[in-house]
């Protein structure tokens, strides 16, 4: 039986992970985010009102369950207590619900203004979202950055952040030439935001184990997607940490012999935000029309998507990558007025047919997609419960994705709200 599940795109993210986190979350203990920050966007719709969450737990909205985030995960305090705020102010009391790790690295302004500072050179630019991801992680990585738990310590606080926004303000001024960040500023900042987390501080990792010995289901909240991976995606244009199913363990602390089942969220078809290779990528009249019918906007920046056709050449390493027990996928309402529906089955690479990705990452960008046919629908199935009830066609293209990837799909999504949904198999 599971207890310990690990739910993660398959894509580029935006798959409608937040979505089916919150639908399995009255099932589990415990929510908990392990990598990624406020670059999230994580899309919650009850009966027709939206949350959007970007830092928090997708099962925020649960009373009696907890909402943990992992030290995997980089957290901009402003953006943290923005989102509490936001979530209090609806009613939902998102600081009893919440705990963090002390090993959380910090995300300052600084950060912030040097991820723009590079995105500015648009002949390099990765399209990041701005948040500051990848400077904080850089600075994890590089043993100098701020963690949650430098707030017990104020006076340490604010001699490791002199240090760092030396550093920072050099880049700034000298290599970017743009202004700096103040120093006196930032640490009140710090000081003040610091009196509202400090409480909710806990040692993630005794939690986990505790839960896990107490046999309590939990659910791993993944954000980004697999093809976003700093080592497994298509690097460079990717996001800044690893965002695959093996960064559960390290990224909250829970061993890696506690995870019992992966459950892999892929659209029907594919969406890209930001820049990096897309094979499937649709720049005709099918391309816009998944865009507006799947209302292909980020969630955070607010950019348009990119779309596409389904790529099972990427679903399947997806598979592999995660050890993906099950798949959910997700909008398949959007192809529902598509005459004809494409998958690709292969790829087309200097004459030869390739049915995995091309050994050179930097072939893929010239791989052309061998696609398969499959006859459209033509109708709703937002409204359908049960997969025997949808039309025959979209029977066949579900049933076909399974063969293709040799996993079974145990959850189907017709449609934004929590409702709209068909589960084949038990999940918890
Ligand atoms: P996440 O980052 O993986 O949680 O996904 P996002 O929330 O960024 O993007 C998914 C978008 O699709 C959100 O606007 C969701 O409300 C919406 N959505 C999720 N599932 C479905 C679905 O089955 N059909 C439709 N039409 N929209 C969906
Ligand atoms: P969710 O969890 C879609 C993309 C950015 C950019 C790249 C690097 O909602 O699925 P970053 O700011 O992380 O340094 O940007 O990664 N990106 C996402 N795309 N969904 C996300 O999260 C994303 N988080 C980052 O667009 O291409
Ligand atoms: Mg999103």
């Amino acid at each position: 039986m599971t207890k310990t599940l690990i739910i993660v795109g398959c894509q580029w993210g935006d798959e409608g992970k937040g979505k089916i986190v919150d639908l399995l979350t009255p099932q589990v203990k415990a929510v908990v985010r392990f990598q990624g920050g406020h670059n999230a966007g994580h899309t919650l719709v009850i009966q027709g009102k939206k949350t959007i969450l970007r830092l928090i737990p997708s099962g925020i909205l649960h009373a009696g369950v907890e909402c943990l985030i992992g030290n995997g995960v980089v957290i901009s305090p402003e953006a943290l207590l923005k989102e509490m705020n936001e979530l209090e102010e609806k009613g939902i009391p998102a600081s009893q619900r919440l705990r963090i790790s002390a090993s959380c690295p910090l995300i300052l302004a600084s950060h912030i203004a040097l991820d723009e500072a590079r995105e500015s050179d648009s002949k390099n630019a990765i399209g990041t979202t701005k948040r500051g991801i990848g400077p904080a992680y850089e600075d994890k990585v590089a043993r100098r950055g701020l963690r949650m738990s430098d707030f017990f310590n104020p006076k340490q606080l604010a001699e490791k952040l002199k240090i760092l926004l030396d550093y920072h303000n050099f880049l700034l001024q000298h290599y970017y030439k743009i202004p700096t960040i103040d120093y006196d500023q930032t640490l009140a900042a710090l000081l003040e935001m610091a009196k509202k987390l400090t409480p909710l501080i806990t040692d993630i990792p005794a939690l986990l184990a505790k839960y896990q010995q107490e046999k309590k289901p939990l659910l791993f909240e993944g954000a980004q997607g697999t093809f976003l991976d700093i080592d497994q995606g298509t690097y460079p244009f990717v996001t800044s940490s690893n965002t695959i199913a093996g960064a559960a363990a390290t990224g909250s602390g829970l061993g890696i012999r506690h995870f019992d089942a992966v459950l892999g969220i892929s659209k029907a078809y594919s969406t890209r935000v930001g820049n990096g290779v897309f094979p499937t990528e649709l720049l005709d009249e099918d391309g816009q029309t998944l865009r507006d019918r799947g209302h292909e906007y980020g969630s955070v920046t607010k950019r348009p998507r990119r779309c596409g056709w389904l790529d099972s050449v990427l679903l399947r390493r997806a598979v592999q990558l995660n050890s993906i027990s099950s798949l959910c996928l997700t909008k398949l309402d959007v192809l529902d007025e598509m005459e004809t529906i494409k998958i690709c089955t292969a790829y087309q690479l200097d004459g030869k047919q390739l049915n995995d990705l091309p050994l050179n990452p930097e072939d893929l960008a010239r791989c052309v997609p061998i696609y398969e046919e499959h006859s459209g629908w033509k109708t709703s199935t937002t409204p359908i419960k049960e997969f025997s009830k949808l039309p025959a066609n979209a029977q066949k293209y579900l049933r076909r994705i399974e063969e293709l990837t040799g996993v079974p799909i145990s959850i189907i999504s017709t449609g934004a709200d929590r409702e709209e949904t068909i589960v084949l198999n038990k999940i918890f």
